[in-house]
């Protein structure tokens, strides 16, 4: 039953996500869930809330959505594994996950308070950061038409979920405000062993990038 569950998500996951261009494509999903399963096997965890929470955590970001609102992704998720016949408990937790899974600036509390939430939001940040990430921001930047990087625009320090997403600044500003971040608020002691690798390149990039800017 839980197996044909997870072959199901993945079907549905698949066909909702296969075009996107914004960096939030299957092969991010998949990454996730790979990453999810693997911090699993040191730090444990409902594997089936893990991996249900992993497929379904961007099924509608609410950053492409029109209300703007976490709550609309994760009623998609509760209502697909309802529509399955998966416990509504089991249900209850994913929710929990799509919902407070994003990052909502810099100084905002995260919600996240299950170990299976912490487990899939330190594979989507991982996700986030290294090569992939930098690939990611780009993706996303060029399909917001925001410029890659401009000397007139300064990062900022998000105090709350509002003014994170009323921002409108450059790619190269992102990671400043969340990427360079995630390091030291990764939850999983896995979780910030597998970022730090990922962190340095980052930080190694964006050395080039001033050298040549300049
Ligand atoms: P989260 O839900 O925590 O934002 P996602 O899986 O939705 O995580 O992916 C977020 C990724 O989208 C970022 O890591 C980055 O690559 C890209 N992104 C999001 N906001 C911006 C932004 N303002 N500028 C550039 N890239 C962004
Ligand atoms: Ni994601």
């Amino acid at each position: 039953m839980q197996k044909e569950t997870i072959e199901k998500t993945i079907l549905f996951v698949k066909q909702k996500l296969e075009k996107d261009g914004t960096g939030h494509d299957w092969l991010h999903i998949n990454r996730v869930h790979k990453n999810a399963k693997k911090i699993a096997t040191k730090e444990n965890g409902d594997l089936f809330v893990i991996e249900l929470g992993a497929l379904l955590h961007d099924i509608q970001d609410w950053k492409f959505s029109k209300s703007k609102q976490t709550l609309e992704g994760a009623q998609i998720a509760y209502d697909w594994l309802i529509s399955l016949n998966v416990p509504s408990n089991i249900c209850d937790q994913v929710k929990h996950i799509v919902e407070n899974i994003s990052f909502k600036g810099a100084n905002v509390e995260n919600k996240i308070n299950s170990l299976e939430g912490k487990i899939v939001q330190d594979a989507d940040r991982l996700d986030a950061m290294g090569a992939i990430g930098i690939a990611r921001t780009f993706a996303y930047g060029g399909f917001k038409q925001r410029p890659i990087y401009s000397p007139n625009i300064k990062p900022q320090i998000h105090n709350s979920f509002e003014e994170y997403k009323k921002q409108d600044g450059t790619a190269v500003n992102h990671f400043y405000e969340k990427l360079l971040l995630l390091k030291d608020k990764m939850n999983t002691e896995t979780g910030k062993l597998l970022a730090e690798k990922r962190h340095d390149f980052m930080n190694l990039y964006l050395d080039q990038f001033f050298d040549e800017v300049k």
